[in-house]
């Protein structure tokens, strides 16, 4: 149906206490797998792009893609800019009919995030676009720059209210020990459970109600929430794929999560296992196999199944268009 900005869907989901899931798209198959999940579940959705996948499958082609979904499906989605880096992808992202934009300055000093994070919303605003921020800093590989856990830091919740009267932003991602990609913790950080699966430590939710006290009904965005579905890490790892140690979020922190201040959970690397564990379940099955139709259609279904698992189960954005 319908490409919207987020405005009326955070609202909605701090209101109702659930999440809308963002989900970073590469290509067709992720972007059909998503939507169909969304779409039979009747649950808003983000689409949302990154740096490498405008470099990789072209702005172009993923703004054709987000066209087509407006036509093929009945829900509501948002076409966001994942980790905009600067004021000029902002812009660009915001010319070409994206209807969210994310403006990472999360590198930067408070003052000089301000600063570029303020010029984004004038610019977003005065064209219906809303506009992500960041504070705080988390571990990991974000497009293509790496922070260590060293360099890593939670947000401050004494800076928050001041960041968003300054900057206007419409919604707020916070460090509270979620990290990007599939090894978010380092195995000396955790624990180990009966079976051997590593278990990280707790999300820092103090920080999260501190930062919900300070901004009441605003709403916040977790990055970094990957969960790394152990079956699927079993799955690759045992078909040849080398994946040691990769451990994410667990849902139910999610969930309480979603069912706080947090409108907006980001998952990227959940969709890559999915993906990948099809591709290497159907070569290894069927060598014979070469056809990209048939095992790119094993990967289509494993995301699809993955999506609607985290809207019913972890998002709780079900039923809510
Ligand atoms: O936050 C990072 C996202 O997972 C996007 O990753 O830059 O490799 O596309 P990418
Ligand atoms: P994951 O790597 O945990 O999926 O996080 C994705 C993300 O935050 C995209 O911005
Ligand atoms: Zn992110």
């Amino acid at each position: 149906m319908a490409l919207v900005n987020t405005t009326q869907m955070f609202k909605k989901a701090y209101a109702g206490g659930y999440a809308v899931g963002a989900f970073n798209i590469n290509n067709m198959e992720i972007v059909q797998a998503i939507t169909e999940a969304a779409d039979e579940l009747r649950s808003p959705v983000i689409l949302q792009v990154s740096a490498g996948a405008r470099k990789y499958a072209k702005a172009e082609y993923l703004m054709a893609l987000a066209s087509a979904v407006a036509k093929d499906t009945t829900i509501d989605f948002a076409l966001h800019l994942d980790h905009g880096a600067d004021f000029d992808i902002c812009k660009a992202c915001i010319d070409n009919g994206f209807s969210s934009v994310m403006i990472d300055g999360s590198h930067h000093s408070f003052e000089d995030n301000i600063a570029v994070t303020k010029k984004v919303v004038e610019y977003a605003h005065a064209r219906g676009v809303t506009v992500e921020g960041e504070l705080g800093r988390l571990a990991g590989i974000e497009d293509d720059v790496k922070v260590s856990a060293e360099d890593s830091s939670y947000t401050r919740p004494e800076e928050v209210e001041e960041f968003v009267t300054r900057t206007g932003v419409d919604s707020l991602a916070i460090a509270i020990g979620t990290s990007h990609g599939a090894y978010k913790f380092k195995p000396e950080q955790c624990t180990r459970n009966a079976d051997g699966v590593l278990v990280p430590p707790p999300l820092r939710f103090d920080i999260l109600e501190e930062v919900a006290k300070r901004l009441p009904e605003f709403p916040i965005v977790l990055h970094g929430a990957s969960s790394v579905p152990q079956e699927f890490v079993k799955q690759i790892n045992e078909l040849g794929g080398k994946l040691p140690d990769a451990v994410g979020i667990p849902e139910e922190q999610l969930r309480k999560a979603a069912s706080m201040a947090v409108c907006k959970i980001n998952i990227d690397s959940d969709i890559r296992l999915a993906f990948t564990a099809g591709v290497r379940q159907i070569l290894s099955e069927k060598p014979q196999a070469f056809d990209p139709r048939e095992y790119l259609s094993v990967s289509r279904a494993n995301v699809k199944a993955l999506v609607k698992h985290k809207i019913t189960d972890v998002l709780g954005s079900d039923n809510k268009l």
